[in-house]
């Protein structure tokens, strides 16, 4: 599944070659069987340590033997729902199997051979691969101080610019891009370009900071928010996410996508976690908001540079190679992210979890870090 499609068979489209299969976190039960382990502490892939919340679980499990029925195609009660917490009509909601569903579909929507699309250097890796299917020309746009730069980014616009991600807040960086910035670039948006603003961390973040994606569809500017029920509500397993956006891009989307394209149990998760699990979900986000705070100043107070996040993960950076660091965490248990992918070689991003594994990652971290120092091949 993850060996890489660049050897071509006969008949596969030309746009798939060189493709770089996503690369999900590892499995905690294979690194569990890999290393002899009797328990993993799996803070790498940005799930919520807390969810499913009491209520959400209840109705799911109250869903299923409803599971032999297909679900109301138009996620009418849903979409409801969803427009009132956000204040926006619920025709200018779209739902999708997960953020990610929801943004390949964008990539079938928008995308034509020949058309450019900008991403930032480091961020959700599958902005590239969902563009590099559609046949698009993939242009970079540069970090600043690994924060994702809206003037790289306009500086890059051009004739044949079709789309523009920006994940807000960055993965892996955890950072936001300036909102003024952002409403500048979106007046100026030629007539055939749009922005997906991929707001899976929103919850995490101050409202205030975030651009204000409902006044800015409403007023008709080319912005597409993507959200998912993965994060802040604890539902990564269900794959449950959607969309904010014009109405005719909305039914340009549901056109698109693949019909009944959310499932049952995740709905009816969805639901109950809105209406039923609110003092939960409040009271997870502002933990999980509390220890992000708490493990920055440990890690630097350990003296290490740690960019200031405002999503459920911390990127720091290591005196030391990440996938160095990496290893010696894994063999005491605790699976992390090296950042090497994103060419930050000496980073790693970590999930913030529970205070107990929070702990138990600090304490591993600074024995790793110490046997390094004392290790005499050091780079
Ligand atoms: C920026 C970003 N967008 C989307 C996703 C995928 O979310 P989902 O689980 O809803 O597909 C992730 C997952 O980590 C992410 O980091």
């Amino acid at each position: 599944m993850n060996a890489k499609s660049n050897q071509s068979a006969p008949g596969i489209r030309p746009s798939i070659n060189g493709m770089e299969p996503y690369q999900p976190g590892k499995f905690i039960e294979d690194v569990q069987n890999e290393l002899g382990l009797s328990e993993i502490i799996k803070i790498a892939s940005n799930e919520n340590p807390y969810g499913p919340y009491p209520e959400s679980l209840r109705e799911m499990k109250r869903e299923l033997v409803k599971l032999n029925l297909y679900p109301d195609s138009n996620f009418k009660e849903l979409r409801r729902t969803l427009g009132h917490i956000h204040g926006i009509s619920p025709d200018c909601i779209c739902v999708s199997h997960g953020a990610e569903g929801m943004l390949q579909t964008l990539g079938k929507c928008f995308i034509e051979e020949g058309d450019e699309v900008i991403i930032p250097a480091a961020t959700y890796t599958l902005y590239k691969e969902i563009s590099k299917v559609m046949g698009a020309k993939i242009i970079d746009a540069p970090m600043t101080r690994e924060r994702v730069d809206i003037s790289t980014i306009e500086e890059r616009v051009g004739p044949k610019t079709k789309l523009i991600w920006i994940a807000n807040p960055n993965n892996p960086t955890g950072t936001i891009v300036d909102k003024k910035a952002l409403d500048r670039l979106l007046d100026r948006l030629p007539d055939r370009t749009w922005m997906v603003l991929d707001e899976a961390y929103a919850e995490f973040t101050d409202s205030a900071l975030l651009p204000e994606c409902v006044s800015l569809i409403r007023d008709g500017h080319h912005v597409i928010s993507v959200r998912t029920f993965s994060k802040a509500y604890g539902l990564a397993g269900a794959r449950l996410g959607y969309a904010m956006a014009g109405k005719e891009i909305v039914t340009v989307i549901n056109t698109v996508s693949e019909p009944f394209n959310a499932n049952r149990v995740a709905i009816a998760g969805a639901l109950a976690a809105i209406n039923d699990d609110a003092d939960t979900y409040k009271k997870t986000v502002s933990r999980i908001k509390h220890h992000r705070t708490f493990t920055e100043k440990r890690l630097r107070r350990m003296g290490l540079r740690v960019i200031p996040s405002h999503a459920n993960f911390l990127m720091f950076e290591t005196p030391f190679p990440a996938q160095r660091v990496f290893d010696g965490l894994l063999k005491m248990g605790v699976l992390v992210r090296p950042c090497n992918a994103w060419g930050y070689d000496h980073m790693i991003r970590v999930t913030i979890g529970t205070s107990a594994q929070m702990d138990t990652f600090i304490e591993a971290l600074s024995m790793v870090l110490h046997s390094s120092e004392s290790d005499p091949i050091r780079c």
